[in-house]
């Protein structure tokens, strides 16, 4: 390292910001402007808290003070388009049911039938008026309410004076957005979700999304981790080089809101600095992809990268009624680059004019050196072609009148995640594996990697833990 940059590493703090010299329209400007969150300082400390990612202890902690009293995204209204329509969230150890009632009528109970504590439903997404115990067949309305004990009359009356309905669950929703929280006392959902955030979303109709992708798969290692992967694009350069010549993901804007909630901006159709040169010289087979996505036909393909980006939006406009789509109130940046978006704690959202890409990376029941991981793709209704890169198959369904099952991938079968996923898939147990060895003293992280202190800082406040001092004994 060069010894000039060690000499001092304290002096002045000025923060890593894209220059954006890579930036075709050479204005140096943010590429939201507008929307850009004040900067945020989280330091320089090295993370020794590594247990986080492997201690029991710790994910005890968590599970008391993070996952049973913070607001959790788990789907959308159009889940559970109609009354009566439900849907099971698991958590950890838990498991829930979402029911649709009257008109926008959201219920969240326990999936736990309350005579021996059987696990009601196993299915992920259907509709019913009433959920009947397969092990009795005691009956509960979809509202919660015990309705029938089963040959009732060998049941001593006090035995069943008790409440025995379902307990519950919040739930609430921001813009289509199911959100649930375990603690029946936490403060409304919005009072949560900061309105600087919130004020990102003014272009896109995230009401009317529907589901069209659904996959999980079970992952080897810590929830943290796994989400820490996919907020920072400081590894995507080593990690998905066929990425490199579209994806610069060294100029990206970093937003960071209250709470935990993050935006993130890459730039799509501009290549790696490293890869500058070739931009000038060749059109990457990548950049073909995206002009066939803007509907522009073989003669209209310009003969470098360097000047995709332009010709792609110039295609994606004029042929936005291809797609089912208009893009008038989109800026230019909206339609082809990469907005990550973080939900506090593990969601995160590719934000997308034609719909929306979500990831979810949760606990596992019993292990914290497991997840589970969640793949979603959300459509805007009518559309007839969704980014490539988001693998929907085609002539997949916008309609809404048949809601979509959820296909569980078996462990280490890469297939179904498609190749950038898949090489993430590959590389984080490998991670996992160093990070629970003693040799590893902790992180320290670049300004590219601003969005893990955040996120910590985040889950710290919520332990009430100092990172410094506290340690499991695990
Ligand atoms: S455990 Fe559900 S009816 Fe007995
Ligand atoms: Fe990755």
């Amino acid at each position: 390292m060069d010894d000039e940059f060690l000499e001092n590493p304290k002096a002045d703090y000025t923060p890593w910001r894209p220059d954006h010299a890579n930036y075709p329209d050479g204005k140096g400007a943010l590429y939201d402007q507008v929307r850009k969150a004040p900067l945020r300082d989280y330091g320089t400390d090295r993370q020794t808290l590594t247990a986080m990612y492997h201690s029991r202890e710790f994910a005890d902690l968590e599970w008391q003070r993070l996952w049973k009293t913070t607001w959790l995204i788990v789907g959308h209204v159009n889940d559970v388009p109609r009354e009566n329509c439900f849907m099971k969230v698991d958590l950890g150890k838990e498991s829930f049911l979402i029911v649709r009632g009257e008109g926008e009528e959201l219920r969240g109970m326990y999936n736990v039938c309350q005579h021996r504590g059987t696990r009601l439903v196993t299915q992920d997404f259907g509709s019913t008026r009433k959920f009947v115990c397969p092990f009795h067949q005691w009956e509960f309305a979809n509202d919660g309410r015990l309705t029938q004990v089963a040959k009732q009359e060998t049941f001593r009356k006090a035995a069943l004076c008790h409440d025995l309905d379902l307990p519950k669950i919040r739930v609430e929703s921001w813009r289509g957005w199911i959100f649930i929280n375990l603690d029946l006392e936490a403060a409304p959902l919005l009072d949560w979700i900061p309105e600087d955030f919130r004020s990102l979303f003014d272009a896109y109709d995230l009401e009317k999304m529907v589901r069209v992708v659904d996959k999980t798969q079970e992952w080897d290692i810590n929830w943290k981790a796994a989400v820490e992967a996919f907020i920072e694009g400081y590894h995507v350069e080593a990690v998905h080089p066929q990425l490199n010549p579209y994806f610069d993901s060294y100029h990206n804007q970093h937003d960071l809101y209250d709470n935990g909630f993050a935006r993130s901006i890459f730039p799509f159709m501009i290549p790696m600095p490293t890869r500058k040169a070739y931009a000038r010289t060749e059109l990457s087979e990548e950049a073909k992809l995206f002009m066939r996505e803007a509907g522009l036909g073989e003669d209209e393909f310009p003969a470098t990268d360097s000047e995709a980006r332009a010709k792609v939006l110039e295609g994606k406009r004029r042929n936005q009624g291809r797609i089912g789509m208009d893009y008038s109130r989109f800026t230019d940046e909206q339609l082809v680059d990469d907005w990550n978006v973080g939900i506090f704690p593990c969601c995160s959202w590719n934000l997308h004019p034609e719909g929306l890409l979500v990831q979810r990376w949760w606990p596992h029941a019993k292990d914290p050196g497991k997840m589970v991981y969640y793949y979603q793709v959300y459509a805007m209704p009518g559309m007839k072609e969704m980014p490539t890169y988001m693998g929907v198959p085609p002539g997949f369904d916008t309609s809404g009148r048949k809601v979509l099952a959820r296909f569980s991938c078996e462990k280490g079968d890469l297939e179904p995640l498609g190749s950038v996923l898949s090489q993430d898939a590959v590389f984080l147990p490998r991670l996992q594996q160093g990070i629970e060895s003693d040799g590893f003293r902790g992180a320290v992280y670049s300004e590219q990697e601003v969005r893990l202190r955040q996120m910590q800082d985040e889950i710290f406040k919520k332990l009430k833990i100092d990172p410094a001092s506290w340690r499991p004994k695990d």
